[in-house]
C-alpha cells in the first residue's frame, strides 16, 4: 500500500523552482535514496512530507491523509509519524544524550514509568548505550549521528526520514551508519534518506530517486548512483525545457 504519495508536486520560492511537477509513490516498508547535487530539492521534498513546507500545487498524500488540507492543530499528529533527522535539528548542547531523547519522547507525550528503560533499550539498538550520559560535543561524528538516530526512532515513528545523515561522517561511520538504517528498514520501517554519498547509494542498491533543479529525472529499483544527478547536461536539458513551458504559458 502507498504510504506516501506525490502527485505533481511544485514548491516555489518566489519566483525559483525548487521542486517541479514531482510524482512518486512510496510503499510501506520501502528503503529509498534521494540523490542529486547541492539545491536540486532535497531537503524540500522531505520538508513538504512533514509539512516543514507547503506545496506551491500538486498534492502530497501521507497514509490516505492530504497533507496540504490538514488542520493545523492535526499537523503534530501528522509529524509524530516520522522519525527526523535533519541537520539543523541538533541536540541540546546542556542536556546528555539521555536527556535530549527524553526530552524529544516528552513532546511526544508517550512517557510512562518504563521511559528510562525504554530509553536505554533504543540507545542499545544504535550500539551507543554506554553514551548514554555523555553531551553531545563528548561523541565522535559517528555516536553523534547514531545519537540523533536513536531519538527519531524513540518517537516510535511509522516512516524514517535522514536529511544527508552521513554527511559529516568518515567513510566507515557513514557505512556503519547505513547498514544501521537498512537493519532498521528489514524491520519494516520505510526508511527515506536524501544523500550526496554516490559510493554508499551504489553499493546499497536501493530505489534511487533523482533530482536535477528541482525535476525527478529517474526513479529506479535496486539502483546504482544515477550519474545524472551530477551530470550538467541534465540540468541544462532541464532548465531549458522549464524555460520553454514558461515560455508557452506566456
Ligand atoms: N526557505 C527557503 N527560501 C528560499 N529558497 C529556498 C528555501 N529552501 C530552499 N530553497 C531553495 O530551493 C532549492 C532547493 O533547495 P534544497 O535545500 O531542497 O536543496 P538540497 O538538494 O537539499 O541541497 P543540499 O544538498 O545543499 O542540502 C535551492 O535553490 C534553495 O536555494
Ligand atoms: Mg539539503
Amino acid at each position: 500500500m502507498a504510504e506516501i504519495i506525490f502527485e505533481h508536486v511544485t514548491k516555489m520560492f518566489q519566483d525559483a523552482v525548487a521542486l517541479e511537477d514531482v510524482s512518486f509513490q512510496i510503499d510501506k516498508g520501502e528503503f529509498v535514496f534521494i540523490t542529486g547535487k547541492s539545491g536540486a530539492g532535497k531537503s524540500t521534498l522531505l520538508n513538504l512530507i512533514i509539512k516543514q513546507e507547503e506545496v506551491t500545487s500538486g498534492h502530497i498524500i501521507v497514509a490516505g491523509k492530504k497533507v496540504e488540507t490538514l488542520k493545523k492543530n492535526r499537523v503534530p499528529y501528522h509529524r509524530r509519524r516520522f522519525g527526523i533527522m535533519m541537520q539543523d535539528i541538533g541536540m541540546l548542547e546542556g542536556m546528555t544524550v539521555y536527556e535530549n531523547i527524553y526530552l524529544s519522547i516528552l513532546a511526544t507525550g508517550h512517557l510512562d514509568r518504563n521511559a528510562k528503560k525504554y530509553i536505554m533499550g533504543v540507545l542499545g539498538s544504535v550500539g551507543i548505550a554506554g553514551k548514554a550520559n555523555a553531551y553531545p560535543r563528548e561523541l565522535s561524528g559517528g555516536e553523534l549521528a547514531r545519537a540523533l538516530l536513536a531519538r527519531a526512532l524513540s518517537v516510535g515513528p511509522e516512516i524514517l526520514l535522514a536529511d544527508e545523515p552521513t554527511a559529516n561522517l568518515d567513510p566507515d561511520a557513514a557505512w556503519d551508519l547505513m547498514l544501521l538504517l537498512q537493519e532498521i528498514n528489514r524491520k519494516g520501517m520505510t526508511v527515506i534518506v536524501s544523500t550526496h554519498a554516490r559510493e554508499l547509494v551504489t553499493i546499497m542498491k536501493k530505489r534511487v530517486l533523482t533530482l536535477v533543479a528541482g525535476a525527478l529525472v529517474a526513479d529506479e529499483k535496486q539502483a546504482v548512483y544515477n550519474q545524472k544527478a551530477m551530470d550538467i547536461f541534465e540540468e541544462r536539458r532541464v532548465l531549458e525545457e522549464r524555460a520553454k513551458k514558461m515560455e508557452k504559458k506566456r
